[in-house]
């Protein structure tokens, strides 16, 4: 592709743009009557045109059968970490078999933790960003707290504008994770 500083390329481009449908599946905040240009990549996306009716769907199914939601429902309870499975797949780039949708974020960053943190006598240092989603803080030193370790000595903050490069170079033998959000 060659880029174009101009309007009528942003334009061709929005036009031929894959995913341009998306856009109607979601809620736009509204500033003085009309879309909102919204940037926020935070984990809390815009709320999908089709979510209401989906949990509704649910809070029947579990006021109509209580546990048996897990088996009778539109969309039984007990098969849910599976519903999702190959569209993520595709997104993670992974094979269905690797893959499953579960828990909220910090929990699964513990879960990650405890798998990919091994900390020894030589290393045992995690490299963050500096000033990451509170969550992403406590979870990361009550891993380190977990092994018997100093917070304060043992997590690395990358700040904005610091070199990575260097940083991995000074400290890189004594680091056992890096872990950075996307
Ligand atoms: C970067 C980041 N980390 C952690 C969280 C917390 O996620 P959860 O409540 O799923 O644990 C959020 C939520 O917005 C987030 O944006």
């Amino acid at each position: 592709m060659k880029y174009e500083n101009t309007i009528e390329f942003a334009e061709k481009m929005d036009a031929a743009d894959p995913l341009k449908g998306c856009r109607k599946k979601f809620y736009i905040p509204q500033v003085k009557g009309v879309d909102s240009i919204y940037f926020c990549g935070n984990s809390l996306g815009l709320q999908p045109v089709t979510v209401a009716d989906a949990l509704a769907q649910e809070l029947e199914d579990w006021k109509n059968l209580g546990v048996e939601g897990h088996f009778k429902g539109k969309n039984p309870w007990k098969d849910y970490h599976e519903f999702l499975t190959h569209q993520m797949a595709h997104v993670v780039g992974a094979k269905p078999i690797e893959v499953v949708v579960m828990n909220n974020l910090t929990v699964n960053l513990h879960l990650m933790m405890v798998s990919f943190y091994r900390p020894n006598a030589h290393r045992h240092k995690i490299l963050i960003e500096a000033g990451a989603f509170p969550s992403d803080q406590y979870a990361v030193k009550s891993q380190v707290e977990f092994y018997g370790l100093d917070p304060a000595s043992t997590l690395i903050e990358l700040k904005t504008g610091e070199n990575i490069e260097e940083l991995l170079e000074r400290e890189g033998d004594s680091l056992a994770l890096i872990l950075l959000g996307g």
